[in-house]
Order: structure tokens, then C-alpha cells, then sequence
């Protein structure tokens, strides 16, 4: 081997120990925004581990609701809340979901990224351009204002 040649093989192997080192020291969590939006945001009611409150506030583990819906939509969900009528008695008022108009787009997208891949679920990621697109055009935006 010549000397240059081990020379690299030395570097390179320091490069790929501090690179390891570095990377199992840093706790890696690619949804560390969306997490600390959802803790200011949204845990007072869903609670930090995503349980809800029994029959007051949805569990948001293996959601049915982001099962069945898409990522995209449920942005609609986070901007202008949501108030399920009781289907047995549509005026009675059960507990709603308050609006969320101070978050941005960005932030919305952080936190579903965050929901839509912790709490069991797999809901996929979201695409700035769709969430605009879907934003833009909630279906009933202004009927659940209140
Ligand atoms: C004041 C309490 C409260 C806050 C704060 C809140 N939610 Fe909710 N959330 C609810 C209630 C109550 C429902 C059920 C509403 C209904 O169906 O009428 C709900 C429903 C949902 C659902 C649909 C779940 C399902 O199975 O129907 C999702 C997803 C959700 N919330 C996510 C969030 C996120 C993300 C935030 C933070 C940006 C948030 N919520 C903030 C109370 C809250």
C-alpha cells in the first residue's frame, strides 16, 4: 500500500467514527417540531401520548379518522376544528374541536407529519403543495366556525 493511499484509509476510517459517534449522540427524531407543536397544541385535550380523554376526546392511536380519510384532509380538521353532529340527535352540542387559524401551513404539515406517523398510525407524509391546494378549499370551512 502506498503511503497516500493508507493515508486516506486512515481519514476515512476517522471520518465514519465521528459520524457514528455524532449520530448515535443526538437523539434523532425527524418530527421534533411537529411533537412540540402538538404538546402546545393539541395534548391539553389528546394528552402527549396521543390518548384522548375516554368518551370526551378521541384516542388518536391506529386513528380510524386518519384511516379513513386522507393526511391531506385531515388539515382541514387541524384549521377549522370540528363539531360531529350526535347522529342520534343532531342539536344536541357534543364536546368540539376548537379552530386552529394561528398555525401556519408549515406547522400544520410538521404536526401531521408528527400525528400521521407516531400513535400506530401510518398515514404517509405530507406535500406542501397538496396541503395549499386542500387548505384553500375545506369542505364546509365556514359551517364549522363558531
Ligand atoms: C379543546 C380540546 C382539543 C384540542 C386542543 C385539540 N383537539 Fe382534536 N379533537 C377534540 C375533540 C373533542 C375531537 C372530536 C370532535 C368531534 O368529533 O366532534 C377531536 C378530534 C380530533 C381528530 C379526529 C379523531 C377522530 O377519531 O375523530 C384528530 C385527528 C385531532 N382531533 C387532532 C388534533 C390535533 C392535531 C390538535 C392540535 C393541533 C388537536 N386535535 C387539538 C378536542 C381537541
Amino acid at each position: 500500500m502506498s503511503k497516500s493511499l493508507q493515508l486516506s484509509v486512515v481519514l476515512m476510517a476517522l471520518i465514519i467514527g465521528a459520524f457514528t459517534i455524532f449520530h448515535s449522540s443526538c437523539d434523532f427524531n425527524p418530527h421534533r417540531h411537529g411533537e412540540w407543536l402538538f404538546e402546545m397544541h393539541c395534548a391539553n385535550c389528546h394528552m402527549e401520548d396521543g390518548t384522548g380523554l375516554g368518551e370526551l376526546i378521541p384516542d388518536l392511536w391506529e386513528s380510524p379518522y386518519l384511516q379513513k380519510t386522507t393526511i391531506h384532509e385531515a388539515a382541514c380538521l387541524i384549521r377549522h376544528g370540528i363539531k360531529t353532529p350526535d347522529p342520534l340527535d343532531p342539536d344536541l352540542e357534543i364536546y368540539p374541536m376548537p379552530p386552529n387559524y394561528e398555525l401556519t401551513e408549515s406547522e400544520i404539515a410538521n404536526i401531521l407529519n408528527y400525528i400521521g406517523n407516531n400513535f400506530g398510525n401510518e398515514a404517509g407524509y405530507i406535500n406542501p403543495t397538496k396541503l395549499k391546494e386542500v387548505l384553500s378549499d375545506c369542505p364546509n370551512a365556514e359551517d364549522r366556525q363558531w
